[in-house]
């Protein structure tokens, strides 16, 4: 006899159109039974069918797509040695400094995403990414914020967003190594929601007889999040006002970037972002464009290739070669404002192969795409914020992104990314080296955030070595010698 919970849900889904969730219920065992009705009670069937009609069924055309409706390239501010104005990075500087000393700031790192292009067994997080140790991500970013608590005398708070599938695997993953030195008390962990998948019918797929194909809500899940979690309530008891906010696949990324933070600060910010000028047309980065007199990152598959091709007829710089990094600080009270009530951020369509089965309950793995997954992105907050500001940096020292097993951001380019960092910092110390031509060392070694994470902080730290050591394959900088 079903309970009163599983009546009321299964009608309720019945009247959706969705009653194929519950197709196997009466030969599930009680608790998979349970399981079942807790993941069916987290969907929010109303939202559903408005996305459902909007992104999946909707009559041919009838999607919202892209308005490119007077698109402009949008404003950044230049590096000073592109052309920006150096006392005014100066001042941005300082403001900065003055904030994460202050207390202001934390780090977030989103770390909820599926990995699915390079698919490696475990949180991305946990990827063995640095060139000599092979130290994992999080290290890395736990190694820069020490090194910035240090620096800056504060203490940060560091936030972290997982997913369902890998929140236990991250926080027992931190726990086995001690939290990488931080003190656990700063370092918060929370889940994203989840979205149910649907096939091109609209209907809920199930993932096994006894669960639903949910998967986690995007990037931009972040935001609702972190309320729900009640991370920006203990943002406010500790005086935090600014998130720096960088995704978990980029070593390279400075966690707590002064001059960036100092920009965001500065200008009466609610939301800012990193860019960087696109390598080449066919990039595969998102661009800030301004649409109806609003900041807006436009998908590079949504941005005619015609459009990503243009260039300035004077400079011969690409037009819109603003390209995203997925770097942004963001208000705190922003945050608030846009995870609750209505004008949230819009879901996108997003289709892939979806593991399910069929009526008789066996499994299907489909070889093409067979439904549709809903996600939401964290730069859609933009076009709300008051005042963003778009600040430019230098791809070598932010932005290296593991994503993919070969090929293009891949564990290989981010790997020769970080040794010609290290390159960079030897060169700017007048440590000579042999290189290639591309300034990649002709030998593997690694540098801690912790010895040096710059030009400056690396050629402190090597003047005080009381003995240098000798620039020789697996040649490591681990500790502050300070
Ligand atoms: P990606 O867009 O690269 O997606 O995420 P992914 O899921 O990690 O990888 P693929 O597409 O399956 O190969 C960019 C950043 O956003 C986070 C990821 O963890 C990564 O830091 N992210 C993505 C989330 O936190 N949650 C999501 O739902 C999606």
């Amino acid at each position: 006899m079903p309970s009163s919970r599983a009546t009321s849900l299964i009608e309720a889904f019945s009247r959706a159109g969705q009653r194929q969730v519950f197709s196997f219920f009466d030969r599930l065992s009680a608790s998979a039974q349970d399981r079942l009705l807790s993941e069916a009670a987290e969907i929010d069937l109303p939202e559903l069918d408005g996305l459902v009609r909007a992104l999946v069924t909707g009559a041919p055309g009838s999607s919202p797509g892209v308005d490119l409706e007077g698109l402009s390239p949008a404003p950044y501010v230049r590096l000073p040695e592109r052309g920006g104005d150096a006392p005014s990075w100066d001042a941005a500087r300082a403001a900065g400094e003055a904030a994460i000393r202050a207390g202001r700031v934390a780090a977030f790192t989103v770390a909820g995403g599926q990995g699915t292009r390079l698919g490696f067994d475990g949180p991305k997080g946990t990827f063995p990414v640095t060139p000599v140790r092979r130290k994992p991500l999080f290290q890395v970013f736990a190694e820069k914020l020490l090194a910035a608590e240090r620096r800056y005398g504060c203490r940060l708070h560091w936030f972290i967003m997982t997913s369902h599938q890998n929140h236990d695997a991250s926080v027992a993953f931190f726990e086995e190594h001690g939290h990488f030195g931080l003190d656990r008390s700063r370092v918060h962990f929370f889940r994203q929601g989840r979205m149910p998948a649907v096939d091109y019918s609209g209907r809920i797929l199930l993932e096994s007889p006894g669960s639903i194909a949910l998967s986690p809500d995007g990037h931009g899940g972040s935001l609702r999040a972190l309320d729900r979690s009640g991370a920006l309530d203990l943002m406010a008891s500790e005086g935090i006002d600014t998130l720096s906010y960088f995704q978990v696949d980029n070593p390279l990324v400075r966690c707590i970037d002064p001059a960036f933070i100092g920009w965001h600060v500065s200008s009466g910010s609610e939301m800012s972002s990193k860019m960087v000028p696109k390598a080449y047309p066919e990039e595969k980065l998102g661009h800030f464009c301004i649409r109806q007199g609003r900041l807006v990152v436009i998908e590079y598959s949504d941005l005619p290739m015609a459009l990503q091709r243009e260039r300035d007829a004077s400079s011969g710089a690409l037009r819109y070669e603003a390209g995203s990094i997925a770097i942004h600080a963001i208000d705190r009270e922003f945050i608030r404002r846009m995870s609750r009530g209505s004008g949230g951020l819009p879901f996108h369509r997003a289709d892939k192969k979806i593991a399910t089965v069929d009526a008789s309950g066996a499994d299907v793995r489909p070889a093409a795409p067979n439904g549709v997954k809903f996600e939401l992105f964290v730069f859609d907050a933009l076009p709300f914020a008051r005042g963003p500001v778009v600040v430019e940096t230098r791809r070598s020292d932010d932005f290296s992104p593991v994503k993919n097993a070969d090929g293009v951001d891949s564990p290989a380019t981010c790997r020769a990314d970080q040794l010609r960092q290290y390159g960079r910092w030897l060169s700017a110390a007048g440590i000579p080296f042999a290189a290639d031509p591309s300034g990649l060392p002709e030998f593997d070694l690694e540098i801690s955030p912790l010895f040096g994470y710059d030009e400056v902080s690396f050629a402190q730290s090597w003047s005080l070595l009381p003995q240098k050591p000798p620039l020789a394959p697996g040649l490591v900088l681990d500790s502050n010698p300070s």
